[in-house]
C-alpha cells in the first residue's frame, strides 16, 4: 500500500537486461557494484533478484556495514567491500565471520591489520592507485614489499584490482592507466583481476582481467551521462498533483516569491522536495503530465513543489519527475551533474518493483 503520492518505479526486468548486454560484451564474470543501496534501488530487491545469475561472481559494496545487510539476505556469493573498512579489531573480526572480501587499501592499513595477529585468514583484494589518486598502492615497490611480507595464515589475497578514474572520459589518460595496472601486476596471478568499471567495460577492450564490476549500467545509465539508448534506464520516479489551483495575475508562488504569475495561471502542487532527493537546483526545469511537459515554478521547498499548468491538469494525475519521457541522463545534465548523483539522492520514496 502506498502512503504517499511520491513513488518510484524499479523495473528490474531491465535491470537484467542491462546486466545481460554488458556481459555479452565483456564475455567474463561480472561483480554487481550494489552499494548505496543499489544507487538508490534498493540493494535487497535488486540482490535478491540478480545473485542466482551463473556469471554474477560477487557482490560489491561501499561499507562494511552494507557488506552485513547484504550477508543477512542469506546471499551465498563473495561480497567486496570497495573502500576501507575501519581498520579495528572487532571490525575485521567481523569481515572474517562474515566471509566477507576486504580492500587492502595501503601499507599503513596492511601493517595494522597484520599487527592485530589474526587466527583466521582475512580475504582481501589488493587495491591499486593507477591514477585516481584516491585508495591503493602507489607503485611496484609498495605491491613488491606488501606480497613479500603477507601471511597466508593471517591474509587470504583472493584478488587485485583498481578504478581508473577516466574510463568515461579521456583516452589517453585511461592508457596511462591501464598500462600502470598490467604493469605493476605483471606476471601476477590471483583468482581476481579486475581494473574495469561500467565504462571499461563498455567502451574499451580490455582483455586481460578476469571479472568486471558492473555498476551506473546495470541500472541503465550511461556512464558518460549520453543518452546513447543503449540501455534501458530501470528507474523512473513519479508523483501524483495532489492540488490544482488558478491565481490571478501577479500571484507569488514558493519560499521568497520567486515566481509571479504572468497572466492568469493554473498551479499544481505535488508531495515532492528536497528532503526527497529533488534538489532546490530543479526549479525551472520540466516535469511531464498526460503528454505534455510543465513547469516546476517557485522554489522547490522541503516536501513539496509547485508546477505551472493548464487546465487540463487535474487532482490525481500522474507526473514524470523522470523516466520514459525524461531521461536521467538529460536530467543530469540540466542539473549539471551525474545520474549517478540523482539517483543517490533519492530518498524516503516507496519503490514499486516490477518484475
Ligand atoms: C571501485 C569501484 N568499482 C566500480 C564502480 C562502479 O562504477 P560504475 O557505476 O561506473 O560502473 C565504482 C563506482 O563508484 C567504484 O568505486
Amino acid at each position: 500500500m502506498l502512503l504517499r503520492d511520491s513513488y518510484a518505479v524499479v523495473d528490474l526486468k531491465r535491470l537484467k537486461n542491462n546486466i545481460e548486454k554488458v556481459h555479452a560484451r565483456f564475455n567474463r564474470p561480472l561483480m554487481a557494484v550494489i552499494k548505496a543501496d543499489a544507487y538508490g534501488h534498493g540493494f535487497k530487491e535488486v540482490a535478491l533478484y540478480i545473485h542466482q545469475l551463473e556469471y554474477l561472481e560477487m557482490f560489491a559494496v561501499a561499507t562494511l556495514e552494507e557488506a552485513l545487510e547484504l550477508r543477512e539476505l542469506n546471499i551465498k556469493k563473495g561480497i567486496l567491500v570497495l573502500g576501507a573498512v575501519p581498520t579495528r579489531r572487532a571490525q575485521i573480526e567481523l569481515a572474517i565471520e562474515n566471509d566477507i572480501s576486504l580492500a587492502l587499501v595501503s601499507l599503513d592499513y596492511y601493517y595494522l591489520i597484520k599487527s592485530f595477529k589474526l587466527d583466521r585468514p582475512v580475504k582481501v583484494h589488493v587495491k591499486l592507485d593507477t591514477g585516481m589518486g584516491r585508495i591503493g598502492l602507489q607503485n611496484e615497490e609498495q605491491l613488491k614489499e606488501l606480497l613479500d611480507d603477507i601471511n597466508p595464515g593471517q591474509f587470504e589475497v583472493e584478488g587485485v584490482f583498481t578504478h581508473f578514474a577516466t574510463a568515461d572520459g579521456d583516452e589517453a589518460e585511461y592508457k596511462k592507466q591501464l598500462e600502470k595496472y598490467y604493469r605493476m601486476t605483471k606476471g601476477m596471478k590471483f583468482k581476481y583481476m579486475h581494473c574495469n568499471n561500467s565504462a571499461g567495460m563498455f567502451y574499451h577492450d580490455e582483455q586481460v582481467s578476469n571479472l568486471g564490476r558492473i555498476g551506473i549500467t546495470m541500472y541503465g545509465l550511461d556512464p558518460a551521462g549520453e543518452h546513447r539508448g543503449e540501455f534501458e534506464q530501470v528507474m523512473s520516479l513519479y508523483s501524483n498533483v495532489v492540488m490544482v489551483k488558478k491565481i490571478p495575475k501577479g500571484s507569488k508562488v514558493g519560499y521568497g516569491m520567486t515566481y509571479t504569475a504572468k497572466s492568469d495561471e493554473y498551479i499544481a502542487t505535488i508531495p515532492l522536495g528536497y528532503a526527497d532527493g529533488f534538489i532546490r537546483k530543479n526549479q525551472g526545469r520540466e516535469v511531464y503530465i498526460k503528454g505534455k511537459y510543465y513547469q516546476i515554478v517557485g522554489r522547490v521547498c522541503m516536501d513539496q513543489c509547485m508546477i505551472k499548468v493548464d487546465e487540463s491538469v487535474k487532482v490525481g494525475d500522474q507526473v514524470e519527475i523522470f523516466g520514459d519521457h525524461i531521461s536521467l541522463d538529460s536530467m543530469a545534465k540540466e542539473l549539471d551533474t551525474i545520474s549517478y548523483e540523482i539517483i543517490c539522492l533519492i530518498k524516503r520514496i516507496p519503490i514499486i518493483y516490477k518484475k
